[in-house]
């Protein structure tokens, strides 16, 4: 592929000089759903998709972007004094929103660059390809201009263009995982203190299957921006009486305490998730540190369970494919990930049943939705880094 980007990138910006290349992952998230912004535990592990970039210093000020996965779009292209949001600008906002918070944040770019983008991460899938392409822009103008970007400004500064630029509310699970992740592991993130904790995934004779519904995410944004919301809602009501900074400082002993504070049942639900998704988080850690996989699984079903019927954040689709997959053989849990609302789930799967698995997961997907599931064997692989010279070995 990385040849390949290269003579790609040669013929569209109409030159012969060798480009220089980075990488940013993707992410599957173990368990810790919705609760980044809660103040919560988060437990993401970078994969092996992701965003690929080769890109060069230009002359001017210019800066000129083509992505491989639109080329109908062509090259689009802005200038460094103005990286203003722009609806014609397309998929280039997130490159284009990432340039100018590192430029507000003090980092001197003088020129522009030519910049190619390839990423293969199923796009809409909920497997943070647009915090990817944010933090692969982040390693690469660290790299071209020789900047030093501390890792967790360039983390905050990603979630920013989501919040500030794009206008989703996310929190800072993806960008973390996408520029902190290391080979193998997940990372346990506390979301309140940014403290983390790398955590072997050996996970024996099972693997990690990606399963994606197909169904894109498109609705999300403002279902997700109306979830947080919600929790900022019920946070409100129980500051009425207790002096907590967020929700996930409650352990669910003290919720079902004071639950009543709440006033609205909905917000009382989606409290209610928050604080046991944190408490599962935690016990997930340690289910994973003595081995216990099965422990971890059914923790995995019990969050699938909150998101559908707490935090309501499923859908047809998932539910479909995830009871699907619990129901199975050699299957120790199953669940969505991400925001929620179609992309993927992830099920803990016995080697040797994969793929009986996939056929009969799919059977009854296809039966329920009319269309077909797409499988993947994850992989756990590197945060984002430079690749120009792994390429050219
Ligand atoms: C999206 C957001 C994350 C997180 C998840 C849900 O991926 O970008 O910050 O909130 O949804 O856990």
């Amino acid at each position: 592929m990385n040849q390949n980007l290269i003579e790609e990138y040669q013929n569209v910006f109409q030159t012969n000089s060798v480009p220089r290349q980075f990488f940013a992952p993707g992410r599957i998230n173990l368990i810790g759903e919705h609760i980044d912004y809660n103040g919560g535990h988060v437990f993401p592990a970078p994969i092996s998709f992701g965003t690929y970039v080769v890109a060069e210093k230009r002359s001017d000020q210019k800066l000129r972007f083509f992505s491989m996965n639109f080329p109908e779009t062509g090259i689009i292209e802005c200038d460094l004094t103005n990286l203003n949001f722009n609806e014609e600008h397309h998929w280039a906002n997130y490159p284009k929103g990432m340039i100018q918070y590192i430029i507000k944040s003090g980092h001197e770019l003088n020129q522009g660059m030519n910049i190619l983008y390839y990423g293969d991460i199923p796009n809409g899938a909920g497997l943070s390809s647009s915090a990817s392409i944010e933090i692969v822009t982040g390693v690469l103008l660290e790299g071209l201009y020789d900047l030093e970007i501390n890792p967790i400004e360039m983390i905050q500064l990603g979630q920013k263009v989501e919040n500030d630029y794009i206008g989703v509310q996310t929190g800072i699970m993806d960008q973390f995982v996408i520029r902190m992740g290391k080979k193998n592991h997940a990372i346990l993130l506390n979301c309140e203190t940014l403290e983390y904790h790398y955590a072997l995934l050996d996970l024996n004779d099972y693997n990690i299957i990606i399963i994606n519904t197909n169904k894109r995410r498109d609705l999300s944004i403002s279902n997700y921006n109306e979830r947080r919301s919600q929790c900022e809602q019920a946070l409100s009501d129980l500051q009425t009486e207790l002096s907590i900074e967020n929700l996930c400082q409650l352990t669910p002993d003290q919720f079902e305490t004071y639950k009543h504070l709440i006033k609205d049942a909905t917000n009382q639900k989606r409290a209610k998730h928050a604080v046991y998704e944190n408490a599962r988080t935690l016990e997930a850690l340690k289910k994973l540190q003595k081995a216990d996989l099965e422990g971890l699984g059914k923790l995995i079903n019990l969050s699938h369970t909150s998101l559908q019927d707490d935090y309501e954040v499923t859908g047809l689709e998932l539910d479909t494919i995830v009871s699907a997959a619990q129901s199975k053989e050699g299957v120790l849990g199953a669940r969505m990930i991400g925001a929620g609302f179609g992309g993927c789930a992830i099920a803990i799967v016995k080697k040797d049943r994969i793929e009986a698995f996939k056929r009969n997961v799919n059977e009854i997907y296809y039966k329920t939705i009319g269309y077909d599931a797409t499988f993947y064997t994850a992989s756990i692989g590197e945060g984002a880094r430079e690749i120009t010279r792994e390429c050219s070995k």
